[in-house]
């Protein structure tokens, strides 16, 4: 790979492409009434004139809105990939000559481009991040505690190019970042808890308008999708293993069972694995459900849920992909060391030959809706990114004023978001009569 320069304004795979990423961002911008609404007022108000962000995250359509949204309210805006498969060069292209976004994405960049990229968007030398799983916020204290050692190699060698007072600087100018996902969320919570910290986090993932229609709707819907494109399977009929019965588990079978597949739930946690069993769906452990299952998707947000011992099990053309957010959740290093041959049978189709059966593995098992999908529909990513855009905004607000922690948006802005989108889908409820409010807020009356 030819060096990048970290302060380069962008690097992408082909400006040509822009004119089809702003078509489909445009098509996205239909679906997200509520950014959009957002966008109009930041016009006006301009919450973060002044600011630089950095944000890690998939470059999607739906990503090139918020960072439109971003732009409109003052800020300069540096973006690179939350993982290598998921860039959409076209939108990356449309960013870049269209919104004065510095994009650092290439779709199916290897892992020195990737860490180069996220490199590159902490050399812009943001106020505020934006993260995907943690990958910014991680980096920034692996060097705020000098742990150099623990970090990619571009990156070290990025701050190993820089004096102590430039790593200090870098790390203190960080007023605060916000957080998409779960496992972010889990990370940036364990470093809450060792008292690491350097800045206040938002936990975007925490409001209940992103996790309840994101992770449940978006991905069930997406992976099925990723699934389907990937393999053109049939899922009527077939037996369907969901590992981890969290959000994205819940959203997972519930489309599964949709398309007609027999669904079977794995879990580890005996309060879902109840949940899974009263929603219909047969529930047992791995072991056992490796031998039955045609198509298996984990989205547990933990490592090697699927291993060699259950690989040695499963049926000729069994299909194996993840959804959760990194990939790690199946073993296939540990499948490489079964598989007598190993062949790209499909483009995001990998066969694995073990024991004279063949195993497919999709996208390397990286985000199947991410990689061979367009992921999650624009219309429930305006709710995810409404909450990013407001993220942003109360972070500024709040500057100096909150603890260097993790929190939740107040739960005000969610019932406000899930306001808008109520009213954007021309969808009425009913109000509290007065009578009511009084109702519920007495102890006394109606004994
Ligand atoms: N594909 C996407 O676009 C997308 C979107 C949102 C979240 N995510 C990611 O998906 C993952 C899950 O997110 P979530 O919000 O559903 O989390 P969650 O915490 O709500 O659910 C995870 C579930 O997995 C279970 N689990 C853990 N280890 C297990 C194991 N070994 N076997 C079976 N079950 C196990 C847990 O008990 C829990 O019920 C995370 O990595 C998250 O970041 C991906």
């Amino acid at each position: 790979m030819a060096t990048i320069a970290l302060d380069a304004p962008h690097h992408i795979r082909d400006l040509a492409l822009a004119d089809e990423g702003k078509r489909r961002t445009e098509w996205a911008e239909r679906s997200m009434p509520v950014l959009r609404q957002i966008r109009e007022r930041f016009a006006k108000d301009r919450p973060l004139a002044g600011r630089r962000l950095s944000c890690c995250l998939h470059v999607t359509t739906e990503t090139a809105n918020l960072m439109m949204t971003l732009r409109a309210a003052g800020a300069e805006v540096a973006l690179c990939a939350s993982n290598p498969l998921s860039t959409q060069d076209d939108v990356a292209a449309h960013l870049v000559r269209d919104h004065g976004v510095h994009v650092f994405a290439i779709k199916g960049e290897d892992n020195e481009t990737y860490y180069t990229h996220i490199a590159q968007a902490l050399a812009f030398g943001p106020d505020l991040t934006q993260d995907d799983g943690a990958d910014l916020v991680g980096a920034l204290h692996m060097i705020a505690l000098g742990r150099l050692d623990d970090l990619a190699g571009p990156i070290r060698a990025m701050v190993e190019g820089m004096s102590a007072d430039e790593r200090t600087a870098l790390v203190a100018k960080v007023e605060g970042s916000t957080e998409e996902t779960t496992t972010g969320v889990i990370r940036l919570k364990a470093m809450a808890v060792e008292g690491i910290l350097r800045f206040p986090i938002v936990a975007v993932n925490d409001s209940l308008t992103k996790h309840m229609f994101d992770n449940r709707y978006g991905t069930g819907q997406s992976t099925i999708d990723g699934i389907i494109r990937a393999t053109n399977t049939l899922l009527a009929g077939s037996a369907f293993v969901v590992a981890g019965y969290g959000w994205c588990g819940r959203g997972l079978a519930m489309r599964a069972r949709g398309a007609g597949a027999k669904v079977i739930v794995t879990e580890v946690d005996a309060l879902a694995a109840l949940e899974a069993r009263m929603d219909g769906f047969d529930v047992m452990p791995m072991a056992d459900a490796a031998a039955i299952g045609d198509v298996f998707c984990t989205v547990t947000g933990n490592i090697h849920v699927i291993r060699p011992e259950h690989f040695r099990l499963m049926k000729d053309g069994a299909i194996i992909a993840n959804s959760g957010h990194f990939n790690v959740e199946l073993d296939l290093d540990g499948l490489a060391g079964l598989a007598s041959e190993r062949r790209e049978v499909r483009e995001f189709v990998e066969e694995y030959l073990v024991n004279g059966r063949r195993i497919l593995v999709l996208a390397e098992g990286r985000l199947i809706n991410l990689s061979s999908a367009e992921g999650h529909p624009a219309s429930v990513m305006d709710m995810s990114f409404a909450n990013q855009a407001l993220a942003a905004e109360y972070l500024v607000e709040q500057t100096g004023q909150l603890d260097k922690a993790v929190h939740r948006l107040p739960p005000a802005v969610d019932a406000e978001i899930a306001r808008l989108k109520l009213a954007a889908m021309e969808v009425a409820i009913d109000t509290l009569t007065e009578e009511q409010v009084t109702y519920l807020a007495s102890w006394d009356a109606g004994t």
